[in-house]
């Protein structure tokens, strides 16, 4: 069965939900725009949003607007529309769309993706505070394989000399990224320490340096920190897992993104928390010794630290007026929020 054209409110609420994907220093380097025929939405990435030295090929931009793409099919079946997706759609516009989600035909379910993650994207925020020493059920490691695997990306959970290899080499990168002033100054512009903002990292989300150096959480104030941080026990063995895929194009960094936030999702139904610890898949020479030398080739993409602890801070959205546009958007000022997501309607509510 077919279904009628977007209206102003299901845009607003498929950019409410897609906004408030993850993105490298919360950049949110998206558009979107409905279709031609108004039964679909069209993604764009936003290249004024760039964080070019330490995202020189744009491959943690197609990251987060791939979580973003994740977000709207899940946004969308909410709204009873079965999402067909097509990344990097050939087409001559200018802008082009880097993923184009076709609704015009109604859902089988309003659950394609298993456990109700729809709820999910408004609890999710990355934690960089310490995890508890307590380890992730078998049960659990195996829905966040299957939901990465379901969008042909590899999800491997690290065992501990494994994961003790990673965390050396984000140490590695964490080094060279602090002594790097160019890209400290470009972390720094991403910043948002004194005035609220709507992207950007705040104050509040900034998490503590670890007091026995275990987990390389990236210091986003610098080394030495430009404001005062503190130090905390992180976990003693981090739960660390890497997303890999087979080749390494823009659309695999899109796949890559859709079964991270697939992933992601999972985990807050199951009250696991998540950060991201980019800096070794930021130069290329700790990036290839990221790879399971046993699992032979692939591309890291993606390293993820999880476990049990505090939730994490909510961090700013811009509005869906600004990333939608004012027209389709119907010119109000929502906002993305924790309880309610923008205005109207809310993030968090079933509209089906
Ligand atoms: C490609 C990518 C790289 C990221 N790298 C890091 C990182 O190295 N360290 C970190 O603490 N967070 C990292 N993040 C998380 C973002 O900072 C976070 O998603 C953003 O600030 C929005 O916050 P939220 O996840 O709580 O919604 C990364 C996210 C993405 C998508």
């Amino acid at each position: 069965m077919t279904k009628a054209s977007l209206n102003p409110a299901d845009l607003r609420y498929l950019a409410a939900a897609a906004g408030a994907a993850p993105s490298l220093h919360n950049s949110q380097p998206w558009f979107f725009r409905p279709t031609i025929d108004g039964c679909g939405i069209a993604v764009y990435a936003d290249g004024t949003r760039a964080v070019p030295l330490t995202d020189p090929d744009g491959r943690a931009m197609h990251i987060s607007v791939g979580a973003a793409v994740f977000n709207l099919r899940v946004a969308a079946a909410q709204l009873g529309r079965e999402p067909l997706v097509t990344l990097l759609p050939d087409d001559d516009a200018d802008p082009s769309p880097t993923a184009v989600l076709n609704l015009g035909r109604c859902a089988h379910t309003p659950l394609p993706y298993g456990p109700d993650l729809y709820s999910a994207i408004a609890r999710r925020h990355s934690s960089r505070l310490p995890f508890a020493n307590r380890d992730v059920p078998e049960r659990v490691l195996g829905e966040l394989i299957a939901a990465a695997a379901a969008e042909g990306v590899v999800l491997a959970v690290l065992e501990e000399a494994d994961a003790r290899r990673v965390l050396n080499l984000t140490a590695e990168a964490e080094r060279r990224t602090a002594a790097d002033l160019a890209r400290q100054a470009e972390t720094r512009e991403w910043l948002r320490l004194e005035e609220p903002a709507a992207d950007g990292i705040p104050r509040e989300a900034l998490g503590p340096q670890d007091h026995d150096a275990r987990v390389p959480v990236r210091a986003f104030t610098g080394h030495p920190p430009s404001s005062p941080t503190t130090t905390q026990r992180f976990e003693a063995l981090p739960q660390v897992a890497t997303l890999t895929t087979h080749f390494d194009r823009p659309q695999d960094w899109l796949r890559a993104g859709q079964a991270m936030e697939r992933a992601w999702l999972v985990a807050t139904v199951h009250g696991l928390r998540v950060s991201v610890l980019h800096q070794a898949v930021e130069w290329p020479d700790t990036r290839a010794n990221l790879r399971d030398p046993q699992t032979g080739p692939g591309y890291v993409q993606m390293v993820l630290r999880m476990g049990y602890g505090p939730p994490g801070t909510p961090t700013p959205r811009r509005p869906v007026s600004e990333t939608l546009g004012a027209a389709e958007a119907g010119g109000d000022a929502s906002t993305v929020n924790e309880t309610g997501g923008e205005t109207a309607p809310p993030l968090g509510s079933n509209r089906q």
